[in-house]
């Protein structure tokens, strides 16, 4: 069934658990994550970017995913808008049937310049007052996600803040994450605790920790009936990377954020884990395996269920090590 933001969040908040919101462009994804849920009976977040709008076309994500809540009723699933530049782009996917959307005000309109704390506040209260209205929960983002180290926005094929960011802008502010919330009302804030989009987040396999955890547990404590998101949460699996470039593939060395440090955020209030680029690699990876090791195939769905099944086995680590297993 389809359900909010809010009402599984609350629950997640309720029960301990944190929740992976994957990205979706297409079937083999939907069918990866909800073949997944279903085998592990965890309620969950598919989430569409506006490049998968334009990928996709809006019509074909929405009924992809009205096609996994029809063919799994018994769980619950968020069908939530990723990264909404524009309060436009938002009061348009809760009129095509989103429960959840994203305004990410901490950049401009174009998605790549940091804005005023005043615009942020500004554009995501219009679209709270909205979306409440209409039944519809919100995630606002604070702060610009960017390496602790570079002070750099994840590259290439990230989606976030361009250039050298203000090192001050690369860990939200506790106080300010107060007033934002108390001023726009949002259901869920998405945090910069040294996560970044794509899948170039660390030169050098982490030895210690990358994550403020630190910080995640004084937001929580000044916000604590607001579900605290982390984006940019893929761990670049190392398997599937070696993989690629086994087979014609050619991805720098990388490393993503380790699953035990978002398990630790989880312990601490994250309720929502944005993960896109891992499923990428897995589909990249498995495929190029396929077609490597079958040359006579030229039958797609043999490749595409192999993508699938790559995709499926990293959704369901994501479930059992976040604690939604068992919770649909
Ligand atoms: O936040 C960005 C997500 O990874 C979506 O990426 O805009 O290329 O679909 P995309
Ligand atoms: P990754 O690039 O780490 O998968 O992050 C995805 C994300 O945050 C989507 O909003
Ligand atoms: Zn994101």
């Amino acid at each position: 069934a389809l359900i909010s933001l809010r009402q599984l969040l609350d629950h997640a908040a309720e029960n301990n658990y944190g929740l992976p919101a994957f990205n979706v462009n297409n079937m083999e994804q939907v069918q990866a994550i909800m073949q997944a849920a279903a085998q592990v009976d965890s309620p969950v977040i598919l989430q569409g970017s506006a490049g998968a709008r334009s990928y996709a076309g809006e019509p074909f994500l929405r009924h992809l995913i009205a096609a996994a809540i029809e063919m799994y009723p018994h769980i619950p699933v968020c069908m939530h808008q990723d990264h909404g530049a524009t309060p436009g782009v938002c009061f348009r996917s809760i009129q095509s049937g989103f429960s959840s959307v994203m305004m990410d005000g901490s950049l401009l309109a174009d998605g790549k310049t940091p804005s005023s704390y005043e615009y942020n506040v500004t554009t995501t209260k219009q679209v709270v007052d909205l979306a409440h209205a209409c039944g519809v929960s919100v995630e606002g983002e604070l702060g610009c996600l960017g390496s602790l180290e570079t002070g750099k926005a994840g590259e290439e094929d990230g989606h976030g803040a361009e250039g050298e960011l203000d090192h001050s802008m690369l860990l939200t502010d506790p106080d300010e994450a107060a007033d934002f919330v108390r001023k726009t009302q949002v259901d869920a804030l998405a945090i910069a605790i040294g996560t970044s989009h794509g899948a170039y987040k660390f030169t050098s396999k982490p030895s210690g920790k990358v994550l403020r955890i630190d910080r995640v547990k004084e937001i929580h404590q000044r916000i604590p009936n607001v579900h605290l998101v982390m984006h940019g949460s893929s761990s670049v699996p190392e398997d599937w990377l070696a993989i690629i470039n086994q087979y014609g593939g050619d991805m720098g060395q990388t490393y993503g954020v380790p699953v035990e440090e978002i398990v630790e955020g989880i312990k601490n209030g994250v309720r929502k884990v944005n993960i896109d680029t891992d499923l990428r690699m897995a589909s990249t990876g498995a495929i190029r395996q396929h077609l490597a090791q079958d040359r006579k195939n030229f039958d797609p769905r043999k490749f595409y269920k192999e993508a699938t099944k790559a995709m499926q086995a990293i959704c369901a680590a994501r479930y059992e090590a976040f604690g939604s297993a068992g919770m649909a």
